[in-house]
């Protein structure tokens, strides 16, 4: 089967797409035929090295497909169904999966649908139900807000009745971020983030500050998050948050958590209850998909160029 592999960390041209075996299913594992492969900014990490993963590695962390292969020990699952798969190794025709990271979709969810609110809808909701759960009066302020997971927060944060503050760098993804929820837009590029904060909180701060972007803009969401204020940081698109000291929270009494998906999906009943409140949104249309772009598999050199050089908005897909 053809697939995307890494050989040697680095740049976008690491990404080798070659032929490798079909996996088979082993005892208690499925084999699902990805019909659309979600990209998501760890894939980056991934490649580049900043995480490592054993040498050499087919890239991915999510697709969606039907099920081919059913390990006799496989009590959930039959060949024919349709699923969405949070794991390793989906840029390739064919992946092999754990069933407690495969959850089944209905027929009314497309699998382009699927692979583009699987990763990021799910960070998205855990992000404003558990790590802060979002409530009418609120403020969150949310960095990158046209990117894939942030059009989602944007969509969550204003159904769970918050006032969502977004920063961008473009025009262009400050209109996005408003049609998808976003009450105020910042563009960074133009503006002083945390002064405009300031001016729409009445120099209180926000309750809540997500920050998928790291490096570039730790002190700004430090200075953006309220007293008694949660800092959320989930991300590393402009590097890795330096080590910094705990008291630098004490003169606000700050929470600060830094969250990753994989955490929430830990066992079936907690991968359910996601899922479940996941499927609900996108049912009542409060998730609506942003997709941006569909490659086809052999490009996925290009979606990594694009993605990393911040013109993207919403999802990346590949087709394989
Ligand atoms: N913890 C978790 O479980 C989890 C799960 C999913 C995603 N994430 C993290 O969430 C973040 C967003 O992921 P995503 O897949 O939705 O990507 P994305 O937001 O669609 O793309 C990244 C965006 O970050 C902004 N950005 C700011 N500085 C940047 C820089 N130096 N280089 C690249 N981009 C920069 C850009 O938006 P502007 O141009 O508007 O600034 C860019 O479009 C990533 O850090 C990712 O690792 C974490």
């Amino acid at each position: 089967m053809k697939a995307v592999i890494v050989e040697k960390p680095g740049s976008p041209e690491q990404l080798t797409y070659k032929e490798i075996p079909r996996p088979q299913a082993n005892e208690n594992t499925i084999v699902i035929k990805n019909h659309a492969i979600g990209i998501n900014y760890i894939d980056t990490y991934h490649r580049s090295g900043l995480y490592t993963l054993p040498l050499p590695f087919v890239v991915g962390r999510e697709s969606a497909g039907e099920v081919t292969e059913v390990g006799p020990g496989v009590q959930d699952f039959k060949v024919g169904d349709r699923v969405v798969y949070i794991g390793g190794e989906t840029y390739s025709e064919y992946t092999e999966a754990k069933p407690a990271s495969t959850e089944k979709i209905t027929n009314d969810i497309s699998y382009e649908t699927a692979a583009a609110v699987g990763l990021q809808g799910l960070t998205a909701l855990t992000l404003v139900r558990h790590c802060y759960p979002v409530k009418k009066g609120d403020y969150i302020l949310v960095h990158a807000a046209a990117g894939g997971v942030g059009l989602i927060l944007c969509q969550l944060g204003k159904y769970f009745g918050a006032t969502v503050i977004g920063t961008v760098s473009t025009a262009e993804k400050a209109a996005l971020a408003r049609a998808n929820g976003a009450d105020y837009v910042i563009n960074y590029t133009q503006e002083d983030v945390t002064a405009k904060v300031n001016e729409i909180t009445n120099g209180l701060g926000c309750h809540a500050v997500i920050d998928g972007v790291g490096k570039s803009t730790w002190d700004t969401s430090l200075e953006c998050t309220r007293r008694l204020g949660t800092m959320i940081s989930f991300g590393n698109a402009s590097g890795l948050v330096p080590p910094i000291p705990i008291s630098i929270l004490a003169p606000k009494n700050l929470k600060l958590m830094r969250p990753q998906i994989f955490g929430f999906l830990a066992t079936r009943e907690e991968s359910k209850r996601w899922w479940g409140e996941l499927f609900e949104l996108l049912a009542k249309n409060v998730i609506k998909t942003n997709i941006y772009n569909i490659y086809d598999l052999k490009d996925a050199q290009q979606a990594h160029i694009d993605i990393e050089s911040r013109k993207t908005t919403g999802k990346l897909l590949l087709k394989p």
